[in-house]
């Protein structure tokens, strides 16, 4: 609950993304499996993704969007001390990508790690981030979502092949003095779920502790859809609840980019006006943890989110996880 007494906030001071030069369309795929650019429209909205090059891995992409993020914030590396990092697609087993992103920057101080929740990863390690700093513990945070998902798929599996995109997209947030309403700016609220009985509908068939390989991702798609909307309509409304706002006090709704149609269903269900919606899955397909912060790095950059503005991150994904976090930029 959001309490009317001074307290600290966790606000956004920059943000910056990289998408791999590489871009695949529909088209170049109909040529690799059997699909249509058609049906992708019609089903997904995605009409191209970014593949990342041989040897381009997830900590570089990572990296990128962490300098990008450095940059606009107007800080030094040194200035970090918390970094987390929202993945899946590691480039290694371990190390973390966290502490590589770390050592890439020159950062030696504080602490670094990765926080694996799929899809949700980036609303996870924004909470998680944002429960580091408003302990007092930590002063500044990186929060990155970076993947290269291109590297899980089956190409003799259209029905998942078509769906996913790499890129990486990162946030600083900082340590702020607030006045403990609505009207700071910072992370207001965040929830979060899982439920691990879905874990067959969305996951990938191999691991170091079970079949020692990488594996393929697998997705029961039409059950996932089935769940989706319910979940981040729910989560959403704990937040609404938490912080006594509605669908007309956003300013913009930035959900995890997966599907247009799950998109356009959770905002109508939400009472959410469509132009308030950011809607990237068309030119980035889904990037898993990084769809977020590439979304609100194409949205800040075009001019729609401004300072002040309330902004609504939601996303939903494999184990199951889901959650929300509601943010004054
Ligand atoms: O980020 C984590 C969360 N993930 C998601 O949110 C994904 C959720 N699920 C979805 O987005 C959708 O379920 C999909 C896009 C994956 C699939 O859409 P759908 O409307 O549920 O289609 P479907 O799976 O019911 O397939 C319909 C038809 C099938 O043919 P029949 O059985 O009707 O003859 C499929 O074989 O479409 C066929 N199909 C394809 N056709 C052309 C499946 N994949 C393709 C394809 N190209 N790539």
């Amino acid at each position: 609950m959001t309490s009317e007494s001074p307290r600290l906030r966790s606000v956004v001071r920059g943000l910056g993304a990289y998408l791999p030069e590489r871009t695949v369309t529909n088209a170049d795929l109909e040529k690799m499996v059997e699909t249509s650019d058609e049906w992708i429209v019609q089903r997904t909205g995605i009409r191209e993704r970014h593949f990342a090059a041989d040897g381009e891995t997830t900590s570089m992409l990572g990296e990128r969007a962490a300098r990008a993020a450095l940059a606009d914030a107007g800080l030094e590396p040194g200035d970090i001390d918390l970094i987390i990092v929202g993945t899946s697609t590691p480039d290694y087993t371990f190390p973390s990508v966290a502490t590589q992103i770390q050592a890439a920057l020159g950062i030696t101080a504080g602490v670094a790690f990765d926080l694996q929740a799929v899809c949700s990863g980036f609303v996870f390690a924004v909470a998680t981030a944002d429960k580091f700093l408003t302990s007092g513990s930590h002063k500044r945070a990186l929060v990155i979502g970076a993947e290269t998902f291109s590297r899980l798929l089956d190409w003799n599996d259209r029905t998942t092949c078509v769906l996913f995109g790499d890129g990486a997209g990162a946030i600083v947030l900082e340590a702020q003095p607030g006045g403990g309403t609505i009207a700071d700016r910072g992370v207001l609220s965040s929830h979060l779920r899982s439920d691990g009985r879905h874990r067959a509908k969305l996951y990938v068939d191999g691991g170091v502790s079970t079949t020692r390989t990488v594996g393929h991702l697998r997705m029961e798609g039409k059950e996932v859809f089935r769940h989706a909307v319910g979940m981040v309509t729910d989560v959403i409304k704990d937040a609404f609840a938490a912080t006594g706002t509605s669908g007309d006090d956003l300013d913009w709704f930035v959900p995890h980019q997966a599907n247009r149609r799950i998109i356009d269903a959770s905002a109508e269900k939400l009472n959410i006006a469509p132009q308030k919606v950011v809607t990237t899955v068309h030119r980035h397909g889904n990037t898993s943890a990084a769809s977020i912060p590439l979304a609100l790095s194409v949205a800040r950059d075009d001019g729609r989110i401004k300072p002040g503005d309330l902004v609504m991150i939601e996303a939903m994904g494999g184990g199951f996880t889901w959650g929300s976090a509601l943010i004054r930029w």
